[in-house]
């Protein structure tokens, strides 16, 4: 009898010990959260452009020209809209992308037949707004510190504008080493009447205004002019309060509540910075992805325009926010669903989010409300080398 009552009072002691310190976590994380100080916020509708690179229409039209000519690549086969089109939001509808020797367009991109290149190892970010990259909470924003791509590997729009065309399998192929592809590609466009003229009429008085810097620049210039700062999020920001539905406003609350603010703040709903999640491996690369300095870390992405990012994550393996947010929630419970990466080693800010199955819709319907689809979708109808406007994409 009184062994029972022992076992009994252990047991109620053991549950009373456990959802204590359950709530004392909770409250601890609720506290930081208050202090943390972040917010979620429209974007600007002032697209902020860096002094050393002011815009004007002939720059912006000579970087679109660029932006859709495959003669920036070495089979000249391969042009920065292949994977980032506007019918697909300047971005892919496919997980990993197909550059070097592929044929086809979004998810129908394959490789040819004998084909040596591999996938690019990751999915493609959207064009679409990354003249705010790094925009914080404060607004604060610098165009010469933009960080860029999944594991932040470059600073600015300009300086990122280069480095596809040296990479092996997005443009550059196996014909050129890296060291002389952009020589080849400059001696290519100086050939070329139609760019002499550009490029003299947007960088006049300079004796060779073809060169790396400029075309850099020409097609940073036309970039910062995809925006899409009007979602309807942005609108009800800004006031219209009819904006977003009762449901939409929910899964706001939500969203705050439950802990995706943590990463998915200011502006850009990212806070730029490389946080630990454990995605699962992509099937088709040979190894595993270790992402910002091999510590299995990616930055955070924008959850605007999610219609066109998707599939999602640095590697496309999501092909659903519903498979995102229960991702979330298995981390929350303690689960990795990366068998390389130990739940510690997942960063706490995940860990520590309070998700339940019922938020799902409407977060999900909340995360919609920031697509924004009225971009410039502009296509030249030719490119001054004369090469298939976009590449071989057959459209
Ligand atoms: C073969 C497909 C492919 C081609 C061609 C390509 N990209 Fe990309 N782009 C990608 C992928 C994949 C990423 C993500 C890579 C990463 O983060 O490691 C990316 C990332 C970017 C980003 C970073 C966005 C962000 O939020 O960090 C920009 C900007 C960009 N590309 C512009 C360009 C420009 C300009 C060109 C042409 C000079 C180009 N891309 C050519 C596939 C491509
Ligand atoms: C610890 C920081 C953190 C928290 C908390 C967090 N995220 Fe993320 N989120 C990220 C990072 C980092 C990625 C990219 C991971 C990768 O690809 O390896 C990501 C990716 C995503 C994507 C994919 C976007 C795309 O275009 O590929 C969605 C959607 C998303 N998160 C939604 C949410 C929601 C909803 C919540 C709350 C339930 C949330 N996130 C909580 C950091 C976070």
């Amino acid at each position: 009898m009184a062994s029972k009552i022992i076992i009994c009072l252990s047991i109620a002691s053991l549950i009373f010990v456990f959802s204590c310190e359950r709530k004392s976590v909770s409250n601890e994380v609720e506290k930081e959260r208050q202090m943390s100080n972040v917010s979620i916020s429209e974007l600007p509708l002032k697209i902020p452009i860096p002094e050393n690179n002011l815009q004007s229409e002939s720059k912006i039209e000579l970087g679109r020209l660029l932006f859709f000519d495959p003669i920036l690549s070495g089979n000249k086969d391969v042009a920065c809209a292949t994977c980032h089109h506007p019918s697909n939001g300047y971005a892919e509808s496919r997980d990993i992308s197909i550059g070097v020797n592929g044929e086809g367009f979004g998810g129908k991109r394959t490789f040819k037949n004998r084909n040596t290149i591999p996938f690019v190892k990751r999915n493609a970010h959207t064009v679409i707004n990354t003249a705010f990259n790094g925009i914080g909470t404060s607004y604060k924003y610098d165009a010469l510190e933009a960080p860029m791509f999944w594991d932040l590997r470059a600073k600015s729009l300009e300086e990122q504008a280069l480095l596809p065309i040296k990479a092996l399998e997005e443009m550059r192929g196996l014909q050129y080493s890296e060291a002389e592809i952009l020589e080849v590609v400059l001696k290519r466009l100086q050939k070329i009447e139609k760019y002499n003229l550009l490029f003299a009429e947007v960088f006049p008085n300079e004796k060779e205004p073809i060169n790396e810097i400029n075309l850099s620049k020409a097609i940073a210039s036309f970039e910062r002019t995809l925006i899409g700062n009007n979602s309807r999020f942005d609108l009800y920001q800004r006031g219209d309060k009819n904006a977003l539905s009762q449901g939409e406003i929910e899964g706001m609350k939500l969203f705050v509540k439950v802990g995706c603010i943590q990463c998915h703040n200011g502006p850009m709903f990212s806070d730029y910075k490389i946080h630990v999640l454990g995605v699962p491996d992509h099937p088709n690369l040979p190894e595993h992805d270790l992402g910002f300095e091999n510590g299995n870390g990616f930055r955070t992405p924008t959850l605007r325009n999610l219609r066109f990012t998707f599939p999602f994550m640095h590697n496309g393996t999501k092909k659903s926010v519903k498979e995102i947010l229960e991702f979330y929630e298995d981390i929350s419970l303690g689960k990795s669903q990366n068998q390389r990466i130990t739940i510690n080693e997942i960063d706490s800010l995940a860990r520590d989010l309070e998700l339940r199955v019922k938020d799902f819709g409407p977060i999900i319907n909340f995360l919609l409300s920031l697509n924004d689809d009225n971009f410039d979708q502009t296509i030249p109808k030719q490119v001054p080398s004369g090469l298939a406007v976009g590449g071989n994409i057959g459209l």
